[in-house]
């Protein structure tokens, strides 16, 4: 049977469930330059409900060793009214313009100089703020002081980030799984983590974690018989498993097709054990890797999809379902255009026909071309 779509529930970005982190393991093997966590909430049967294809909002706060520093370089107490509010409310990990024009207006000396340059121009302004965080700064004007009624207007509100849910609700009923890429990057002398990509890296088992459910308007599962065609390199695979799980469970006799890519078959074949197991069990009718650098030219998910256009395109033609799930910069964009060449080439369609058949008939009309990107 399809899904029906997740029914509204009392909870929100700004009533999140208090659900409990049940599991955080690292997927990618040792060696690897990537860190994706599997992460596993447990929602039990008090929190939220949700469907395939729907997203989890998690309401992040910031490191604790982070906000007591940023106290204590405002020469601040850290008393806990204030530690609390900071961790719950105020990014630290980017700075606005806002904030550094109002250090500007404080520092002292060679700092004084050094800002008033960079705030003059705007090239400066965005070089500078690019890969800096309140404690770069800070450190950059010594001395600098704000009282904590100043600190809301001067730094960004934290916001939740959404993550692809990767497990069916009936997989392992009351939990969500998540397939989350942690953030990280060294810039001035120190290091750096995503908000909620860090605040999760760094959660222990059992911790409280406010949550809800993001539902979906138009990421579903297709109907039982048809079949699906499924592109999610990297953490773009996190609702492609939940397909493939929900499909399984409820004996779906459509075909399964999974394209994913990563940068080494050896670290980063996300999941690889159990789409290898789904290949074997026939629930996954096809499955094409593409290991970005395990060879000097790079190979993306786009060239599996125009070496494998044929059928591909025949898939489509009897009716499959086409989704794509992973960045929407650069992937997204580059196999819509495959998707095209495809259709064109083995469709024998005009560029303009096949451009006019994927964007119309299948994204627009049909339905069948569905992405979920970011
Ligand atoms: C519908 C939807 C589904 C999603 N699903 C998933 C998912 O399944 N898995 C997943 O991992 N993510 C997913 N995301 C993305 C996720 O919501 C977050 O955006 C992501 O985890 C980053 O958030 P963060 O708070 O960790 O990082 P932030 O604190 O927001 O920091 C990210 C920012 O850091 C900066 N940055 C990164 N590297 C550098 C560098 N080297 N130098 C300087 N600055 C840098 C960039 O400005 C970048 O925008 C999804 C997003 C949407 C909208
Ligand atoms: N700031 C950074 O430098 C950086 C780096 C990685 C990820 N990210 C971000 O981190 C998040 C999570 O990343 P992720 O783990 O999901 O993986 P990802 O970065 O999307 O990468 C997954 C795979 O897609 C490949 N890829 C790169 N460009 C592509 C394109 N144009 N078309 C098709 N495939 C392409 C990658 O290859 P290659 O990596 O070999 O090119 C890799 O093999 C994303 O939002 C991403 O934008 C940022």
């Amino acid at each position: 049977m399809a899904e029906s779509p997740t029914p509204q529930t009392a909870f929100g970005r700004h009533t999140p469930f208090a659900a409990r982190l049940l599991e955080n393991r690292r997927l990618n093997q040792r060696g690897s330059t990537k860190d994706t966590r599997h992460i596993v909430i447990e929602l039990g049967s008090a929190g939220p409900t949700y469907t395939c294809g729907d997203a989890l909002g998690v309401v992040p706060r910031n490191p604790e060793p982070l906000v007591s520093e940023f106290i204590a370089t405002l020469g601040l107490q850290n008393d806990a009214a204030l530690h609390e509010t900071i961790a719950t409310s105020a990014v630290l990990n980017r700075v606005r313009k806002n904030f550094v024009r109002a250090v500007a207006e404080k520092a002292v000396g060679p700092a004084q100089q050094r800002f008033q340059d960079i705030c003059a121009d705007d090239k400066k302004f965005d070089h500078y703020i690019f890969d800096r965080d309140v404690i770069d700064v800070l450190r950059d004007a010594p001395g600098v002081h704000f009282e904590p009624a100043d600190i809301p207007g001067l730094l960004n509100t934290i916001a939740p980030r959404l993550y692809s849910i990767a497990s069916s609700p009936d997989h392992r009923p009351g939990e969500a799984h998540l397939t989350v890429a942690l953030v990280q990057y060294t810039s001035h002398g120190r290091r750096k983590q995503g908000l909620a990509s860090g605040y999760l890296a760094d959660l222990a088992d059992q911790s409280s974690v406010p949550v809800y459910v993001q539902p979906t308007r138009h990421f579903h599962l297709p109907p039982p018989d048809r079949d699906m065609i499924m592109v999610g390199p990297g953490t773009g695979v996190a609702p492609f498993r939940a397909f493939l799980q929900h499909r399984a469970i409820h004996g779906h006799s459509g075909r399964n097709w999974l394209l994913f890519g990563d940068q080494h078959a050896k670290t980063d074949f996300l999941y690889g054990e159990e789409f290898l197991a789904a290949q074997k069990s026939r629930l996954l009718h096809k499955l094409s890797t593409a290991f970005s650098r395990d060879q000097a030219d790079k190979i993306y998910v786009q060239h599996r999809m125009e070496e494998e256009g044929a059928e591909l395109y025949r898939w489509l033609d009897e009716g499959a379902f086409f989704y794509v799930c992973g960045d929407a910069k650069r992937m997204a964009k580059d196999v819509h255009a495959s998707l095209v060449t495809i259709v064109a080439k083995h469709g024998g369609k005009s560029p303009g026909q096949a451009d006019e058949w994927v964007s119309e008939a299948l994204m627009k009309h049909e339905k069948r071309y569905l992405r979920d990107v970011y």
